[in-house]
């Protein structure tokens, strides 16, 4: 036995997810507390699973739904994302559950049959749409690009639980099921570090979200998401989270990105980072092989500077640097600003390539310091007056 149980979080719903302690790369995230799946089931007059799980975890999800209802009983499965965490065991699901219906977005129903190929009977539910549960009812939302453009949220109107899918999500596995059992200095790391690894390049539609749930009225008792802890106390935590987030006003922060072959291109970061701090800015310094680039993304999440190291290697960025810059070149960070540095032999290329970088993510490079084989004492204090100048420049 098992012992997989279902957990109650609102008269109606229980949680019947899944916890995945192990995981540690989510496509490219570095989730170094895990996390969880989260489904829902809804004990209404129509009994509703909400969202499954990834599916190596169906038996867990199963023999949570077992704890609390005969699975015969299940009547409708609503999918709020088609991604696989959510959707990779919607089809075993659906031949073990037999609902009548299975309902999505009108895009969710779209990617689901290019996900699994299928002639499911996938309901299409309408922008603010309802489905009749007997003695509640669900009120779906959509959230196109929150972060795909299938999500969408469903409110299970009686018991005012919101079912939010990605959204206000974190990658974090824990017994405590609410968040409010849980650090709250953790989950603002986890949130945070969630936003801007998934999030941050739809910031200007999490606006649009929070203003959307404002003109409704929609006031929820509790969060229930699909990753991480259920919200049932201090949710507006989380909204405030998201504004200050999704309105990029950052401060006085520089970030230092940087990998080294022979130590020069550390030393110029070295020297930039003490720069910006003599200057007043709050420094963080990532060395990229020994830094994951999803907690250097973390680190972006409030900064203003941006400043980028790389040797020159067979004329090119290192892959260090590469494989981070790509990556947050995909997140889209606005207001930014930029310089770059690096040491080279004699191609000197690296510098001018992330110079070009930089330009096409639209931060502007205040400087760039290329610097051949060593830095002397006077390189070294250019680095320097790099690093004031970006934190002066932040100060306005
Ligand atoms: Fe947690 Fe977009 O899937």
């Amino acid at each position: 036995m098992d012992g997989f149980k279902a957990l109650k979080i609102s008269p109606k719903v229980y949680w019947v997810g899944a916890v995945d302690w192990g995981v540690r790369d989510f496509h490219g995230y570095s989730t170094s507390r895990g996390t969880t799946y989260n489904a829902y089931l809804i004990l209404a007059d129509k009994v509703t699973l909400v969202d499954t799980v990834k599916p190596a975890f169906f038996g867990e999800m199963m023999a949570r739904i077992k704890s609390v209802v005969d699975p015969s009983k299940v009547e409708i499965i609503v999918s709020n994302h088609s991604e696989l965490d959510h959707s990779g065991s919607l089809p075993a699901a659906i031949s073990a559950l037999k609902p009548e219906k299975v309902y999505a977005s009108k895009m969710g129903q779209l990617a689901l049959k290019n996900h699994f190929h299928w002639n499911a009977p996938v309901e299409a539910v309408a922008d603010g749409g309802s489905l009749d549960l007997g003695n509640d009812k669900l009120v779906f939302y959509e959230s196109r690009m929150l972060h795909w453009p299938d999500s969408m949220v469903s409110l299970l109107a009686g018991d005012n639980v919101l079912f939010s899918n990605d959204i206000f999500g974190m990658h974090l596995a824990s017994y405590e099921r609410f968040a409010d059992e849980l650090s709250p200095e953790v989950l603002e790391q986890e949130a945070a570090k969630y936003y801007a690894n998934i999030i941050t390049p739809y910031s200007h539609l999490v606006l649009q979200f929070l203003s959307k749930v404002k003109a409704l009225g929609l006031n929820p008792a509790v969060i229930a998401c699909d990753h991480g802890p259920v919200w049932r106390k201090d949710i507006g935590r989380l909204a405030d989270w998201y504004g200050k987030w999704a309105k990029r006003d950052p401060q006085g922060k520089v970030v230092v990105l940087y990998d080294t072959m022979w130590g020069s291109t550390e030393r110029l970061a070295n020297s930039l980072a003490e720069g910006a701090h003599s200057a007043g800015a709050r420094v963080k310094v990532l060395p990229l092989h020994s830094s994951h680039r999803s907690d250097a993304a973390t680190e972006l999440l409030d900064a203003g500077a941006l400043a980028v190291g790389s040797p020159t290697l067979n004329q090119n960025i290192f892959p260090t640097v590469a494989d981070a810059m790509t990556y947050i070149k995909g997140l889209k960070f606005k207001n930014l600003i930029g310089a770059s540095f690096g040491s080279y032999g004699w191609s000197g290329d690296s510098v001018k390539q992330l110079s070009a970088l930089l330009k096409e993510m639209q931060v502007p490079e205040t400087a760039a310091l290329a610097c051949q084989y060593v830095p002397s004492e006077d390189v070294a204090a250019q680095a320097f007056s790099i690093g004031v100048g970006l934190a002066q420049k932040l100060k306005g």
